[in-house]
């Protein structure tokens, strides 16, 4: 092919995406013609930097294609498709930029549900979900260190087994709930030592896993949304000092200020006043909210 000949076909290629570019121009809304304008340029210069074959392009139609098909109510395969390829993360990071002071954010993940039992001070939101009982307990503050009182705390966790309660066949809850911080912003609540598990690997976004070598496993974490009125939403996790997966969590949520320790402890008296009759566990965990006046 002569010099000329090859800058005739980048210019083909060219046109065809200032075409396409250019068909969005009488998008009404300002930011969706941005997105979409620059999603096309991206969308583009991706296909021409890996010089994209018609056999790729199909197996890429197929592979949306399997994610749409496995995505019902209950699974969310396209969240997942985001969460290994970072695009969650990158997300978190452009939206809830680190506040000094506050608590970092990491990933939502697929498996929150909006219809958790509300839990007492104290509660148990393990609800016949397996593994040690670990009472979780901390603090709710603001930036200003001022205690945040009635903040909803929603927490939600894997079991022993590493399966959320939405895994499971029926109506199942259990490793999930919500509660109030109390009037000097604490909280406290029992559930199970978190433990490690794979992300669902038995679809599409598990075969590009294996494809790519990569592992399909997250650390242990425990969930917590944590919202109050004046103050930015937090999503976040509490992952589990020591574990093995830290360095390499299957949707890169680890942030090492989120890594706690859990305190192992034998039968006996625990601080919440029971008396515990087997092992258990406990984890502090004090949680300081931004403004919502930032970012
Ligand atoms: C989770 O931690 O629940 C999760 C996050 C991303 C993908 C799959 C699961
Ligand atoms: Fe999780």
């Amino acid at each position: 092919m002569s010099i000329s000949a090859e800058s005739d076909a980048a210019q083909q290629e060219r046109a065809v995406t200032d075409k396409v570019v250019a068909s969005f121009d009488t998008t009404a809304s300002p930011r969706l013609r941005e997105v979409m304008q620059s999603l096309v340029r991206h969308l583009h210069a991706f296909a021409r930097d890996v010089r994209l074959t018609q056999a790729e392009w199909e197996a890429g139609i197929e592979f949306l294609t399997r994610t749409g098909h496995i995505t019902d109510e209950r699974r969310q395969e396209f969240i997942l498709l985001s969460d290994v390829l970072g695009l969650s993360m990158l997300t978190v990071a452009i939206n809830a930029p680190a506040t000094a002071g506050a608590t970092e954010s990491t990933v939502y993940g697929p498996f929150f549900v909006d219809a958790a039992p509300e839990i007492p001070f104290g509660g148990d939101i393990a609800a016949g979900a397996s593994g040690t009982p670990c009472l979780v307990e901390g603090t709710v503050r603001s930036t200003d260190g001022t205690p945040v009182r009635g903040a909803r705390i929603d927490v939600w966790e894997a079991d022993d087994d590493g399966f959320y309660d939405v895994q499971y066949d029926g109506d199942r809850i259990a490793g999930r709930g919500w509660l109030r911080s109390d009037d000097k912003g604490r909280y406290r609540f029992w559930s199970v030592v978190p433990a490690p598990y794979p992300i669902p690997a038995d679809g599409p976004v598990g075969d590009l896993l294996t494809a790519a070598g990569r592992s399909p496993m997250r650390p242990a974490h425990l969930h917590f949304k944590v919202a109050a009125p004046g103050h930015r939403t937090l999503i976040t996790h509490v992952f589990v000092a020591g574990d093995e997966h830290l360095d390499h969590d299957a949707v890169f949520g680890v942030k090492d200020s989120l890594v706690v320790d859990v305190v192992r402890e034998g039968p006996g008296d625990a601080p919440d006043g029971t008396t515990r009759t087997e092992p258990w566990a406990r984890i502090r965990f004090d949680i300081v909210l931004a403004p919502d006046h930032e970012g």
